[in-house]
């Protein structure tokens, strides 16, 4: 971080302090809880990379909630931010299966909404349709009982904490976070249209800060930009909430800074309370028993013993990368071909570069932090007070056969699902295999032979996904279940004068701006000033549920990666605009809807299970778990600096007996008096655990490795690691952890 941003934070801190009282009109609640998964040996989600799998943890990831309701008996809505690729449908089911077993009707599919982050580099395996689990070798309980979890935890959480306070709603432009990866598509859009706009993505943040109606402080923050979750590459094994996620974990703990208090560190209690954790969990049946760990670990608490809730949530970010230094060529360094990002015909070699290029990490960290600090811009001046209905619309619809009215009164359909092959051709952010290219209009024999193999598209199909050619007809793949939705939710919630549109994929920038304009003129025409030029719309992207891209109808004619894969054909945004627009009537004329839709299958009793969990192991003989393998290595000048990175190995079994949830795998512990005090852990931007099998043995070797922070204090450090094991898959969870030698920074 630069000087001059402390300083501006400083002065910042102090506006927060003393803001003007508001009246309160709500009652607000936020909550977070850790959702990070298996961090060992598990495919991730996101880039489909066979080869990419779970190896450890740079940040932990987090399901962020707010609740915002009338009154304790008015209308009321859930959003939650997961630090997730996309919502998953199964997901959503089995979250309000258990919200319904705790709170009866309170929170359900009408108005709770669950947005993904977009990062990816989560643990994958949670998706219910075959498309999105065939690289994670099926479906992945662990994974997905860490995201349901979680984010049933962080409503719970939001929900105990419901007090009255006020909503305050700020936007502003971020200018340096997002370029369109496929601007060669976005020139396809109409001239006119594209003048009105003055950059071809969306940079528009719009944030909502949450203040507690008793002490006037602020609780939580939630604001909207559209960026991909890319900055880390597809070579990364590191779970990491990507740019979205550092800039929540940086704003939580620049919030947080003043009043964060490390408890004592006591080795012996913190065996304890995850003996206790473990036994509560099995004495629940698998249920989470809502005690946190305390002791030892760091704990990211107001003084008063609140938490700050601040997320970075996704918009349309169909077109956007991370990668705003522009897509080049490995082999020759000169930008790849604009209509199809290839370099002489091959897509794998155009790869988009970060601000950190070469370095993913610090590509991640510059594009968290200007989403921070604009954040932080718009949190400290926020001014209007969002007043007015709590609402919310929620309907599913059969995606396969939407009819839409065009121009020149024809009408047209939607189409079964589809991916063409510039779906396999990948983009910037991440090339795909096999010699696919975006923008391909043809697929060759060899392919058309392979696809047929696995099925061929009906004529109907290939006829309605025109000009997209089928490469894969998933809407008509039902073997061993289906690979791809078909009923897919919509749904609007309303804060007085913010407008959310829960969209279940990824709306390209030209595709989101068409929908937001539409359903703002349709609220403004069918209320009585209720709504106005000022109601802010934002879309909530990758929500409820996953159904890929969604790229305007002439974006489709070029077919590239987010047009290949629209699914539903030519017409899919002119089906969600209308559809949309039906929900947006029916609040602005105080409706309620009559048709809910078809409700979305439960496959949860079909999914393919091929990865085994971890089956039992010892460590090698004469070691415990927890031993030191490599201890610090000491520099010559005696300590270590500020940019240095200290490293220790330790022998540890597999992370997945017991992921610590709401735990730490790795501490680095501050000697204070004589006691060892937690100043960083595994959830810190500055420290890594890398999890690897050694010498193909089923044990491997912990490394806890920490780059030294700017803002470290001088003084005396240890490494400390933390694990669990089972010597059989039936036998008893045990819990072990240890510390390296001391070292000195200075
Ligand atoms: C930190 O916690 C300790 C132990 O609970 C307490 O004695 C101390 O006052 C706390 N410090 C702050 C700044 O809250
Ligand atoms: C890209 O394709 C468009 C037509 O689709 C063509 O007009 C343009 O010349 C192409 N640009 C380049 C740089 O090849
Ligand atoms: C969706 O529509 C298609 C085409 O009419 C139909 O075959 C399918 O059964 C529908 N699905 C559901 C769940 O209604
Ligand atoms: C509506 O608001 C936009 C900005 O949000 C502004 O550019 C436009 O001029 C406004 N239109 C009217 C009619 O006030
Ligand atoms: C690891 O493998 C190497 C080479 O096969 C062998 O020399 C070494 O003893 C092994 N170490 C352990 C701890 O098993």
């Amino acid at each position: 971080m630069y000087p001059n941003h402390i300083v501006f934070l400083l002065f910042t801190l102090l506006v927060y302090v003393f803001p003007s009282p508001a009246i309160s009109n709500y009652l607000i609640g936020v909550g977070s809880y850790d959702s990070t998964g298996p961090a060992a040996g598990v495919n991730m989600m996101g880039y489909a990379n066979l080869d990419q799998s779970t190896a450890g943890i740079h940040f932990r990831l987090r399901a962020r909630a707010f609740i915002v309701a009338e009154s304790s008996e008015g209308p009321r809505i859930a959003f939650v931010n997961l630090d997730a690729g996309m919502a998953s449908q199964l997901v959503t089911i089995k979250v309000l299966e258990r919200l319904s077993k705790r709170f009866g009707n309170l929170y359900t599919e009408d108005n709770v909404a669950i947005s993904g982050t977009h990062t990816h580099a989560g643990p994958g395996g949670y998706m219910q349709y075959v498309i999105y689990s065939v690289t994670s070798l099926g479906f992945i309980p662990q994974s997905f009982d860490a995201i349901v979890t979680a984010i049933e935890m962080s409503i719970v959480q939001a929900h105990q904490n419901l007090k009255s306070g006020s909503i305050f709603i700020n936007t502003g432009d971020l200018d340096n976070a997002g370029v369109n990866r496929s601007p060669s598509a976005y020139l396809f859009n109409p001239p006119d249209e594209r003048s009105r706009y003055p950059r071809d993505v969306d940079t528009l943040m719009t944030l909502l800060k949450f203040v507690d109606g008793t002490s006037q402080k602020s609780i939580g923050a939630f604001n909207w930009f559209a960026t991909h979750g890319t900055s880390m590459s597809k070579d990364n094994t590191l779970i990491s909430g990507d740019n979205k996620g550092a800039a929540a974990r940086f704003f939580e703990d620049w919030f947080t800074s003043t009043a964060t208090n490390s408890t004592t560190f006591d080795a012996q209690d913190d065996i304890n309370v995850l003996k206790e954790k473990a036994a509560a969990i099995k004495a629940t049946g698998g249920q989470p028993c809502g005690k946190t760990t305390s002791q030892g670990f760091k704990v990211r608490k107001n003084a008063d013993g609140s938490k700050f809730v601040g997320a970075f949530c996704q918009s349309n970010v169909g077109d956007v990368s991370p990668n705003v230094l522009g897509a080049f060529c490995t082999d020759t360094g000169l930008p790849c071909d604009f209509n199809h990002s290839s370099c002489h015909g091959d897509d794998q070699l155009c790869i988009g570069r970060g601000p950190g290029y070469p370095d993913e990490i610090k590509s991640t960290k510059i594009i968290a932090e200007r989403q921070f600090l604009k954040a932080v811009e718009l949190f400290t001046s926020a001014k209007q007070q969002l007043t007015g209905k709590i609402d919310y619309r929620h309907v599913y619809l059969n995606f396969t056969n939407i009819k839409v009215s065009l121009a020149g009164g024809r009408s047209g359909m939607t189409c079964p699902a589809a991916l063409g092959p510039g779906f396999a051709a990948g983009t910037t952010d991440g090339p795909g295999a096999f010699g696919f290219q975006q923008g391909d209009t043809k697929i060759n024999e060899f392919w058309k032979l392979v696809r047929d193999h696995l099925k061929k598209p009906s004529d109907y199909q290939v006829d309605c996904q025109k000009p997209k050619p089928v490469l894969l007809s998933t809407g008509e793949m039902f073997f061993p279940y289906a690979w791809a939705p078909a009923i897919v939710p919509i749904q609007i919630l309303r804060i007085g004068k913010l407008v959310i549109l829960s969209v279940p994929g990824e709306f390209t920038t030209m595709s989101g701006r068409r929908l937001r304009e539409s359903v703002k003129q349709t609220l403004i025409s069918n209320s009585g000033g209720e709504f106005d030029n000022d109601t802010h719309i934002v879309i909530a992207g990758l929500t409820n549920t996953y159904s890929q891209y969604i790229a305007t109808p002439e974006e489709y004619k070029q077919q590239r990666y987010e047009a290949a894969s629209t699914l539903y054909g030519p017409h899919t945004l002119l089906a969600y605009i209308q559809e949309f627009n039906k929900l947006a009537e029916s609040i602005a004329k105080g409706h309620k809807i009559v048709n809910k839709g078809p409700s979305p299958p439960d496959l949860s009793s079909v999914q393919l299970k091929l990865l085994p969990d971890p089956f039992g192991e010892s460590p090698p003989p004469g070691i415990e778990f927890g031993d030191m393998k490599d201890d610090v290595s000491i520099p010559k000048s005696g300590f270590f600096s500020k940019g240095d990175k200290p490293s220790a190995a330790f022998w540890s079994p597999n992370p997945r007996y017991d992921l610590l949830s709401e735990g730490t795998y790795a501490v680095v512990e501050m000697l204070q008096g004589k006691r060892w005090v937690a100043a960083y852990d595994d959830d810190d931007f500055s420290l890594i655990f890398k999890w690897n099998v050694y010498n193909d043995s089923s044990y491997g070797l912990a490394t806890l490795e920490w780059e030294v922070p700017d803002t470290v204090s001088n003084g005396v450090y240890r490494f400390r690691h933390f694990g669990s094991s089972k010597k059989t898959i039936g036998s008893a969870i045990e819990y072990f952890t240890g510390a390296s030698s001391a070292f000195t920074v200075s």
